[in-house]
């Protein structure tokens, strides 16, 4: 069986989509990898691919079980209904993803309060604020029970001594933890550590197959196998078990075998971005580690024109005046030689 080459962007006219990592298609040799993989009833337990993705992450991460989930977003609200019971609260950061970005899923469905800190300017959340923020034991207040951080946090890789402390705080206070290490791969990649590193200190910890990685389903939820086992209950209740989809896993045991030495490469040309943008009069650029690349109109009032003259050049951004854009596996260097002309070219 052939498959068809690997499709960039390109295919549909488009040049480079900038909008996010999220937009990465899974190439031909992974599709061949999901075509030939193994599968069987996974509510059942009787999908041997995905019992050799969990039990790859839970290894590379140092912990002892793993559960797959479709999503990241499912991923970490199994992982808050296991940790916590209704009415109990979360300290997390005001725009970390599981806050602000996941619908409320935490609040709606595990009737969970979230208490929102500050994020510091490397992504990470402050011990003091960590420990200030957990509540004494007096019936007006909710109990305090988990600690969410992100990492990386907006192509922020947060420094593991940030992490540390913060992780420090909860457990001195006796709180859970978890990670939305959804870019977790990223992080490591950039900070120059293993993945196990990332993890550590951490009682739950969620990676995503589909954004750097070139998935196009999947995330991964490692911890020990108590919580893991609640998670997979909680998994079934939002509807997320899934029968023969070790061809999502497969798509992910792949990743993990070929895709990461890529990350390397979305880094480096977030870099080279990042210098080609500093030269630009009307941009302001924001440091960071990682795959993304932070732009802030100097005018704000020419952010429409400035989408629209990237539109023409065929390079896709969701438009404003400040402006995230994403390096990953499918813009290479002749995609990024275009973005840098095309904002070059640009004349507000
Ligand atoms: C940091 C972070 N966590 C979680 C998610 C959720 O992933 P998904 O939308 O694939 O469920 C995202 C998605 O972009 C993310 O950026």
């Amino acid at each position: 069986m052939t498959y068809p080459i690997r499709q960039t962007a390109r295919t549909n006219g488009t040049i480079a989509d900038l909008r996010s990592d999220t937009v990465t298609r899974p190439d031909a040799a992974m599709r061949a990898a999901m075509a030939a993989a193994e599968v069987g009833d996974d509510v059942y337990g009787e999908d041997p691919t995905i019992a050799a993705l969990e039990e790859r992450v839970a290894g590379t991460l140092g912990k002892a079980a793993a559960v797959m989930f479709p999503t990241a977003t499912q991923s970490n609200l199994a992982a808050l209904l296991s940790h916590c019971a209704r009415g109990e609260e979360v300290l997390t950061g005001h725009d970390y993803h599981v806050r602000k970005y996941e619908a409320g899923g935490g609040s709606v469905l595990g009737g969970l309060v979230f208490h929102d800190l500050s994020v510091r300017p490397d992504g990470g959340l402050s011990a003091t604020d960590v420990a200030a923020a957990v509540k004494e034991d007096d019936s007006h207040f909710a109990v305090t029970r988990l600690l969410v951080l992100e990492n990386t946090h907006n192509g922020r890789a947060v420094p593991l001594d940030t992490q540390g402390a913060a992780l420090a705080a909860a457990r001195d206070a006796g709180l859970s933890t978890h990670l939305d290490g959804s870019r977790l791969f990223n992080a490591a990649e950039a900070l120059g550590v293993p993945p196990a590193r990332v993890a550590e200190g951490f009682d739950t910890v969620t990676i995503c197959l589909s954004k750097g990685l070139g998935g196009p389903a999947g995330a991964v939820l490692s911890g020990p196998a108590d919580l893991v086992s609640k998670a997979r209950r909680w998994r079934k209740m939002l509807g997320g078990g899934m029968r023969q989809a070790g061809v999502i896993a497969a798509a992910g045991l792949h990743a993990l075998d070929h895709n990461l030495a890529g990350l390397a490469s979305d880094r480096a040309r977030a870099e080279r971005l990042r210098a080609a943008l500093r030269a630009l009069p009307w941009a302001e650029v924001e440091d960071g580690e990682s795959n993304m690349v932070w732009l802030a109109l100097r005018d704000p009032s020419h952010a429409d024109a400035l989408a629209a003259h990237l539109a023409d050049a065929g390079i896709t951004v969701s438009p404003g005046a400040k402006m995230r854009l994403v390096l990953h596996r499918d813009v290479d260097d002749a995609a990024l030689d275009a973005v840098v002309a095309a904002f070059e070219g640009f004349a507000p």
